[in-house]
């Protein structure tokens, strides 16, 4: 029996990106593996007045345990709407492997799946999206597929040098698998370590400069496919605040480059809908936990070191909706 999402409170992505692409913004969409990152996601999204993408990789699904995240998830609409927040929320897979892990979050209520062929050749990759679309609309879930490889990790596969995407692929995948939304890759990748430093150059604080994303790419995308909703994977900035509190406070995170905020912003405005973010959250949270530790050598309560890391969580994802993705006050 599958659980219809519309019941839980959830919306599958489609108004979603309508709405973006129409008003030039994007939907964050944040990953959350527990109780704390998932408080902030929904306060943050809900007083930003902004809609929200929770995101779940089958690693959080085998972290928290599948069933147990996806009643967190069910509870945070709850909590969300007691908070009187208005903002639509959706559930969503990240970089969906395989047929059967989609059906498994179809069948438990999530409104939207990632399906990612992107390391399978083109034919496979189109065979395997159009499956996982052909099962998902039946229910009304959106899908959400990959064109090119991003750098760095997704999930347990990883991909040394990334693959741009290639427009002159992306009409033909989109018509021939009928998905809802497409990754891209113009550049951007996923961890806290997005560009080697030779790649870089420094400017006057001596902060590392990434050299900048292939916008180039994305036009012509958008050329080849008017209107239709694109994803950036892989889109922290790394916040070079949150870096240097880890590393004064123990931390050993050396050379951590993301995608500059004034990049984000601009892609933003253009057909990318939904824009991605992890490794930022991750940051916050380590930087404060650190920080307590340091601050505080005698607390043990969890609630101390984890309540600070949640509270400036959400200040992040508020400011992330406000001043990059444009996301909010939006309903
Ligand atoms: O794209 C990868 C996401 O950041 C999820 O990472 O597989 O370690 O949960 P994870
Ligand atoms: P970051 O590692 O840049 O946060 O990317 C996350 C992501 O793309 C999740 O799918
Ligand atoms: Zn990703």
């Amino acid at each position: 029996m599958t659980v219809n999402y519309k019941n839980l409170g959830f919306v599958n992505t489609q108004e979603m990106f309508k709405k973006a692409f129409a008003e030039g913004y994007a939907v964050p969409a944040y990953n959350f593996n527990n109780m704390e990152q998932l408080q902030a996601i929904v306060n943050g999204c809900g007083q930003s007045n902004s809609p929200v993408i929770l995101q779940v990789s089958s690693g959080a699904r085998k972290y928290a345990d599948q069933t147990l995240l996806r009643y967190l998830a069910e509870g945070a609409v709850a909590m969300a709407r007691k908070a009187g927040y208005q903002n639509p929320i959706a559930l969503h897979l990240d970089h969906g492997d395989s047929l059967e892990l989609c059906i498994s979050c179809i069948e438990s209520g999530f409104s939207s799946v990632m399906i990612d062929g992107s390391h399978l050749n083109y034919d496979e990759n189109v065979a395997l999206t159009a499956k996982v679309v052909e099962y998902a609309h039946r229910f009304d879930v959106s899908v959400e597929g990959e064109l090119g490889v991003l750098a760095g990790i997704e999930d347990d596969v990883v991909a040394a040098k990334s693959i741009y995407t290639d427009p002159d692929q992306v009409e033909d995948f989109v018509r021939r698998t009928g998905v809802d939304s497409l990754a891209i890759s113009i550049g951007t990748s996923h961890g806290a370590y997005k560009f080697k430093p030779e790649q870089c150059t420094r400017n006057p604080q001596g902060i590392l400069v990434p050299p900048p994303l292939r916008f180039d790419i994305l036009d012509e995308i958008e050329k080849r496919i008017p209107g239709f909703a694109i994803v950036l994977h892989g889109s922290s900035s790394v916040l070079p605040k949150y870096v240097a509190t880890i590393n004064q406070n123990g931390g050993k995170l050396e050379a951590a480059v993301g995608i500059p905020a004034e990049q984000l912003r601009q892609a933003a405005k253009s057909a990318v809908c939904k824009i991605n973010i992890d490794s930022d959250g991750r940051l916050v949270m380590t930087a404060m936990i650190r920080k307590t530790f340091t601050e505080k050598p005698q607390e043990f309560d969890p609630r101390k070191y984890l309540g600070p890391a949640r509270d400036e969580l959400t200040k992040m994802i508020i400011d992330k909706n406000r001043t990059v993705l444009g996301s909010a006050d939006r309903y």
